[in-house]
């Protein structure tokens, strides 16, 4: 499903090259369920990014189902991202001026065989927030907005879901449900899912790790 080789991305500070992902192979299959663990500054939100086509990479090659991303022209990048991929990033990026509802929708409306208000609402409900749907974010709490996110990145049933700290400001009880949903998309649909966590015990529930230090990647 997902298949990276020899993959690095090096950012310039100041007169050194910070090598982010340094030489990093490694295949996800389809409906695995995989966490990513590593200090702050090792390179999880890079890789994840560059996994997700919204990096793009100094050398090595990300393929998505077969399709090398940067070999796609830019427009074709962007529709198998929206069409495959669910992003939950590592910061609630939900729309102010939009309901909770209509920030749920936004990712449908890019993408074919539309998806609507019941569906988002279905999702709204999985995620406990089936009362808010009119809302808009700023009435929300972090960990709820944290939510919205959540249900959006299913909107458009992608077969991949990559996260960035999923369940970073939640508590433990909330923590619980969406990684309960997680793995009830991931045994119901074969979601793939790579998780990027500072949660140890998030981390033992999946099927398998990896550990990032200084860039570089291994199986814990
Ligand atoms: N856009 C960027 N420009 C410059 N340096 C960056 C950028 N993004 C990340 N970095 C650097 O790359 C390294 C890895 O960052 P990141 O992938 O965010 O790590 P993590 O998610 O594990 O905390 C850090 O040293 C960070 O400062
Ligand atoms: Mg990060």
């Amino acid at each position: 499903m997902i298949e990276i080789n020899g993959l690095n991305k090096n950012y310039q500070a100041g007169s050194q090259i910070l090598k982010a992902v340094d030489d990093v192979t490694l295949g996800v299959e389809a409906g695995a369920f995989v966490s990513i663990v590593g200090h702050s500054g090792s390179g999880k939100t890079t890789l994840l990014s560059l996994m997700g086509g919204l990096t793009s990479p100094d050398s090595g090659v990300v393929s998505i189902d077969g399709q090398d991303l940067w070999r796609l022209g830019h427009d074709q990048r962007a529709e198998l991202r929206n069409r495959a991929m669910g992003f939950i990033y590592q910061f609630a990026s939900l729309l102010p001026t939009l309901t909770v509802l209509e920030n749920v929708l936004l990712p449908t409306m890019y993408a074919k065989g539309k998806k609507g208000s019941a569906d988002a609402a279905k999702l709204l409900d999985e995620v406990g927030l089936a009362d808010k749907a009119k809302s808009f974010p700023a009435e929300l709490s972090g960990g709820q907005q944290r939510r919205v996110a959540i249900a959006r990145a299913f909107i458009n049933e992608p077969k991949i879901i990559l996260a960035d700290e999923p369940t970073g400001d939640l508590d433990e009880d909330t923590e619980a449900e969406v990684l309960g949903f997680f793995r009830h998309m991931n045994r119901e649909y074969a979601t793939t899912f790579v998780i990027v966590t500072h949660n140890t015990a998030l981390a033992a529930t999946t099927n398998r790790t990896y550990r990032m230090t200084g860039g570089r990647i291994a199986l814990v």
